[in-house]
């Protein structure tokens, strides 16, 4: 049985976020997306994950989400394997993760509020997340609110999300994964769709919630320069495996 606290403790007993040893995952079409990764990310580190277009940087955050499963080798998330979690488990897991997709997932027909609103499903039962799609409590929308305006997208939060263009729909993603609280942010190529300004604001979100709040986060990057300014440590794949790994002074020197 999974006592309550159980992941948390986990963490705080080896404050190691991910274990991957040897990792890999092939598709059915023949594919190896990732093949042989070992690293270990700790907690309070601030990660950029570079690397081409095919390199496999999604499969390897879903692999971390437990959207899919290795194909060989080992993986632990926050003390987990992923390869013997419970339904349960995984579910209390995705309570400390705030994922943020490539492609946003928003809901479509719900409002901005709604939908930020949503980041505490990992948290809250179906019934509750029934209830948040018909009816959004006063003190649930101030918090809504405050965090919009981190984001700069107060005056959106009654538009349907739907209606907003990419950049914004990507920090209503954003503002979703912040509402749930979590000590980590899987974070899939997080500006990406928007422009110089906002991609300040959201990278500096994240750094803050890493310096002041101790949030690790993992995220995907086209821009190498963002991952320099902004992380502690650069992971760079190629062809599913790992090529370059060390803080972003390292990375710029070309060692
Ligand atoms: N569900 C799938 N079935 C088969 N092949 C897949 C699947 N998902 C990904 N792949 C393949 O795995 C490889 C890695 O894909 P992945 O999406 O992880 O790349 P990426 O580094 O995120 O690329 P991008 O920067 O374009 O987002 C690609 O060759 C891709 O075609
Ligand atoms: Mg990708």
């Amino acid at each position: 049985m999974v006592r309550q606290n159980d992941l948390v403790e986990v963490i705080r007993a080896d404050e190691e976020i991910i274990r991957a040893d040897n990792l890999t995952k092939n598709f059915p079409n023949g594919v190896t997306a990732i093949n042989g990764i070992s690293l270990t990310v700790t907690r309070g580190e601030i990660v950029g994950v570079l690397g081409a277009s095919g390199s496999g940087k999604t499969t390897f955050f879903r692999l971390l989400n437990g959207a899919l499963m290795p194909s060989g080798g080992e993986l632990a998330v926050l003390g987990k394997q992923m390869r013997q979690i419970s339904y349960g488990q995984l579910k209390k897991m995705r309570s400390h993760i705030a994922m943020i997709y490539q492609h946003h997932n928003i809901i479509p027909g719900l409002s901005v509020a709604k939908n930020v609103l949503m980041g505490k499903l990992g948290a809250v039962s179906i019934l509750q997340a029934l209830r948040i799609a018909f009816y959004v409590k006063e003190k649930e929308l101030d918090k809504v609110y405050g965090i919009l305006e981190l984001l700069g997208l107060t005056e959106k939060i009654f538009d349907r999300a739907t209606d907003l263009s990419g950049g914004q729909q990507q920090r209503v993603a954003i503002a979703r994964a912040l509402m749930g609280e979590a000590s980590v942010i899987l974070a899939d190529e997080p500006i990406a769709s928007v422009d110089y300004l906002t991609a300040e604001t959201i990278l500096g979100l994240f750094s803050r919630l890493n310096q002041e709040k101790d949030v690790t986060v993992i995220m995907n990057l086209h821009q190498q320069d963002a991952a320099i300014n902004y992380c502690s440590r650069i992971i760079v794949f190629e062809k599913g495996k790992v090529v370059f790994d060390g803080p972003p002074e390292k990375f710029e020197r070309g060692e």
